[in-house]
């Protein structure tokens, strides 16, 4: 059951994604972020953050994860996201997905179809709620007709 697997890794998710914050590279910005996806088999996929001295070039933590995962075989199941970050990597209010990061996630979670649980981890709150929720009547594979067999 992917509710009770949520619960059960929630708090290594978020530690894991505080770890990850930990390796950000953001010397342009000082926001320091970090990501953590859980899978269905329990494992967590993490990234953080990684800027470019072309600032629109930056990338963010969660779309690092999602690259990550990919690169390491992992394209379904996506149960959840945890994210949080802070200047100098002080974590203060929860953020939540860029735009970008949300068709990011939603293409590793439409993989899988499944519609994974995003975790926007604050000091003092974490704001809980699905992807379609941040990213309603998203575009993705399935829009698309010429979809190659190499999922
Ligand atoms: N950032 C993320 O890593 N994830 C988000 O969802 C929001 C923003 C990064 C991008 C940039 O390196 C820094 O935070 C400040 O925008």
């Amino acid at each position: 059951m992917s509710d009770a697997l949520i619960a059960e890794k929630r708090e290594d998710m978020i530690a894991a994604a505080r770890a990850a914050m930990d390796t950000a590279y953001a010397p342009y910005s000082g926001f320091h972020v970090g990501a953590a996806l859980l899978f269905d088999d329990g494992a967590i996929v993490t990234g953080a953050n990684f800027e470019n001295a072309s600032y629109g070039l930056s990338l963010c933590a969660e779309t690092v994860a999602c690259a990550s995962a990919s690169h390491s075989g992992r394209r379904t199941g996506l149960l959840a996201v945890a994210v949080l970050g802070g200047m100098g990597g002080a974590v203060e209010a929860a953020i939540s997905p860029c735009g970008r990061c949300r068709q990011v996630v939603n293409e590793l979670a439409a993989l899988g179809g499944t519609d994974p649980l995003v975790l926007c981890v604050g000091a003092d709150e974490i704001v809980e709620m699905r992807l379609s929720v941040l990213l309603p009547n998203a575009f993705g594979p399935k829009d698309l007709s010429s979809l190659r067999p190499n999922v």
